[in-house]
Order: C-alpha cells, then sequence, then structure tokens
C-alpha cells in the first residue's frame, strides 16, 4: 500500500474535517506530519463529500420552500462550508486518485491539468464563503441565490473530474 505523505496543511485539515464531522480528533502536535494512506484519504474525502451532498439537499429542500431551516441551522451549515472551502484543496494529495486506488472515482485530471482543478476549488471556496455570508444574515433571497451558486460549484467540478 503506497503511503502518501501530507505536510502540514492536511493536519490542519483533518482536525478541520473531524471538529466539522464530530470524528475522534486526531491527535499530532501542529507541527508534525500526518501520514495516511491512500484509503484514509480516500474516506476523509468521500465523508467530506457526503456531507456536502447532505448540506446540498437540506439547503435546496428550502430553495424549494419544502423545509424552514432554523437560523442558527443554517448559521451552522454555513460555517461548516465555509470550511469545507479551505480544506477542500488538501483532500487531493497526488497519488490518491482511481488510477491508484479502485474505490476512487477521482479522476487522473485532478493532477495532469492542476491549473484547471484549480479553478473549481476556487470557485467551490467562493461559493461556500458566499453562502456562509449569505447564511449570517437570513436573508432568503440571497440565500437562495447562495445555494444555486453553491450547488453550480459542485456540479462544475464532478463534470470533469468526477468518473461517473
Ligand atoms: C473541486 C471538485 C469538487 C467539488 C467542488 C465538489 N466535489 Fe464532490 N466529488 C469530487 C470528486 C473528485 C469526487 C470523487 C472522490 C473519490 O471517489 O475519490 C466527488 C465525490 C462526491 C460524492 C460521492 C461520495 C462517495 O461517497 O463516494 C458526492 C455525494 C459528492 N461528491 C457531492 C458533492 C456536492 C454536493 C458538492 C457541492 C456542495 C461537491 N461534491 C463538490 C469533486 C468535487
Amino acid at each position: 500500500m503506497p503511503e502518501t505523505r501530507i505536510r502540514t496543511r492536511l493536519t490542519r485539515g483533518a482536525a478541520l474535517v473531524a471538529s466539522v464531522l464530530g470524528l475522534v480528533a486526531i491527535a499530532a502536535p501542529a507541527s508534525a506530519d500526518l501520514t495516511l494512506n491512500n484509503d484514509q484519504v480516500l474516506a476523509v474525502r468521500q465523508a467530506v463529500m457526503r456531507t456536502n451532498s447532505a448540506f446540498n439537499g437540506l439547503v435546496g429542500a428550502q430553495a424549494k420552500g419544502q423545509i424552514t431551516i432554523p437560523p442558527d441551522q443554517l448559521k451552522a451549515i454555513g460555517e461548516a462550508w465555509l470550511r469545507y472551502g479551505k480544506l477542500a484543496p488538501a483532500l487531493f494529495p497526488a497519488g490518491s486518485g482511481m488510477d491508484k486506488n479502485p474505490k476512487s472515482k477521482a479522476k487522473p485530471e485532478i493532477w495532469s491539468d492542476a491549473a484547471g482543478f484549480k479553478t473549481k476549488l476556487d470557485a467551490y471556496a467562493k461559493a461556500t464563503s458566499d453562502f456562509q455570508a449569505a447564511a449570517s444574515k437570513g436573508d432568503a433571497g440571497p440565500v437562495k441565490t447562495a445555494t444555486e451558486e453553491v450547488g453550480k460549484a459542485c456540479q462544475g467540478c464532478h463534470e470533469t473530474y468526477r468518473a461517473r
């Protein structure tokens, strides 16, 4: 099993994921390298993506008028999404794609077209940050616009970089 060494960025990232997802905190000094194997990287990445999907389902249902999310919970989703936007780049270390791990659907283009992938990461970071800003104020119109913007950022990345 090839091991992927990930530097401080993922140490911080993993702490964020752990706190956002309520997972067991990873005890590592801030300056230490964290070594995750391919399956562990994939587990974190897919867990983040499934949480993305759960958030999207909730805010999408609200945008359609099917549910009303209480303001404090909407804010919490915004804050978690803002963190995910910052964390996402650390979830794709080289060597963790579908060409190296058959359980992954991350296409090799993520690494061969790193500049293109970065535009998708940036779009996601912006959309999630805008969502957080809108959710913190709680006005329905801007929240709905930001919901659509996040949805486009998900799709925009998946259509090129995620295998079906
Ligand atoms: C910058 C690119 C990118 C963005 C933005 C992104 N995704 Fe993904 N997503 C991926 C890739 C790549 C995979 C495949 C990961 C793997 O299997 O290694 C994936 C996988 C998934 C999965 C499957 C997880 C599993 O258990 O296999 C879901 C669900 C998902 N994404 C939902 C979302 C939602 C909802 C959003 C937006 C709120 C989003 N994603 C934003 C790239 C992205």
